[in-house]
């Protein structure tokens, strides 16, 4: 599967895009409605949340004067003057949401992680097939100036072939008690379906490797009973804390390569968390802003740290752009231009495979093969 890349020199000028937005909580309001309000060719026409005192207040907020408000999706769907849909609703209606607004025409980006399960996310993607329409999943880690910079790397040789990649995403007391996040019906897992997606998507990304031969797994609730009074988030009762508060995952790829990834929520761990890939003509390590890149040069080891700029990303060269600002407009710049968004459905649909088949080993004790 290769990524395009995009060059610079394509056009920047946008035409109007008339968007609506679905779930008009944390992440809309964090993320994807402030970074579309930034693009001036965006109108934010139409905003749907079950809670509607939600969708009024993110119409005023972000709306055009004369937006809509719904708390029926199909409601806004159903409209033809809209163009794009952001499915910001927790995991389990990602895969109907986004579903019926492909049928209906829609170019859709829907919050990560793709869907609650595998078969949700390969629906999606049949869907996306079926609508020609653009589907791509909110994995804004790929829209850091660091993760691009990498990627170039690996994509130029610089790092040889790749054989060990190391994936955390570790918080040590850092469970999220807004939402719906501790209800397994709801989001289908805990800390591996919630943040552990971002570091399986951004490795395969930086690796452009979803071959996956065998995942094992392993899967933990053992802070869940004792360690919420000093979470970042607030105090949770066990009751409700029904999913894992760490999972591991040990990732066998078709070429040999290996990888790890780890998350958690609650974990008694304070060592630093980066992701780590080791190729045989060098290694790179991600540290914040920074990229840590080591070697070995006419007989001598190097380190050398590489703090990357715009110039680093595919697009919008010079434009001091956060991820978040960065995935919106490139997903835009994406419709506007009828190119393929940064990140496909088949390589989030992988994603959603490797996480469930984390959760299954860990339930059977044996490794899942993927073919
Ligand atoms: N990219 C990231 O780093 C990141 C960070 C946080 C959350 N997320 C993802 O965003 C999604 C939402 O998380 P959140 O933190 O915003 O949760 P949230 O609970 O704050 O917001 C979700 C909103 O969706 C609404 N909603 C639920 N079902 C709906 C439906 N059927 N139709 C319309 N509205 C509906 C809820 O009322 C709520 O307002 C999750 O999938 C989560 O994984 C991504």
């Amino acid at each position: 599967m290769s990524i395009a890349i995009i060059t610079e020199s394509a056009s920047e000028e946008m035409r109007e895009v008339r968007v609506g937005i679905i779930g008009c909580g944390g992440i809309a309001n964090g993320k994807h409605m402030p970074s579309l309000k930034k693009l001036p060719n965006v109108k934010m026409v139409a905003f749907c949340d079950i809670i509607p005192e939600r969708a009024q207040k993110a119409k005023e907020e972000y709306g055009t004067p004369d937006a809509e408000v719904y708390t029926d999706y199909r409601d806004l769907v159903a409209r033809d003057d809209i163009e794009v849909v952001h499915v910001l609703t927790p995991n389990c209606a990602h895969a109907e949401l986004s579903i019926a607004a492909l049928d209906s025409g829609k170019h859709v980006m829907c919050e990560k992680p793709m869907a609650a399960s595998y078969k949700e996310a390969q629906a999606m993607v049949e869907a996306a097939k079926r609508s020609g329409k653009f589907l791509t999943v909110g994995y804004q880690t790929r829209s850091t100036m660091t993760h691009q910079y990498v990627r170039h790397m690996v994509e130029k040789g610089e790092l040889g072939e790749i054989y060990y990649v190391k994936a955390p995403s570790i918080r040590r007391r850092g469970a999220p008690l807004w939402g719906v996040f501790l209800d397994k019906e709801k989001q289908g897992g805990g800390p591996m379906i919630d943040i552990g997606t971002h570091s399986i998507d951004a490795a395969l990304s930086l690796i452009n490797n979803y071959e996956v031969e065998s995942v094992s797994g392993s899967v933990y609730r053992k802070l869940a009973d004792t360690a919420m009074n000093s979470n970042e988030w607030g105090i949770w009762d066990p009751k409700d804390f029904q999913v894992e508060d760490s999972a591991m995952g040990w990732i066998k790829f078709k070429n040999g390569a290996t990888m790890i990834v780890e998350a958690s929520w609650v974990l008694n761990y304070t060592g630093e968390a980066n992701m780590t890939l080791c190729g045989t003509k060098g290694g790179v390590e991600f540290r914040g802003d920074t990229v840590r890149i080591n070697g070995e040069k006419d007989g001598s080891l190097f380190i050398t740290d590489v703090k990357p700029n715009s110039t680093a990303r595919d697009l919008f060269h010079g434009q001091n752009l956060t991820a978040e600002e960065y995935e919106a407009k490139q997903w835009i710049y994406s419709v506007v231009n009828n190119v393929p968004p940064l990140t496909k459905p088949e390589q989030a649909c992988v994603v959603s495979r490797v996480i469930e088949a984390i959760y299954e080993s860990a339930k059977t004790g044996k490794p899942v093969y993927f073919d």
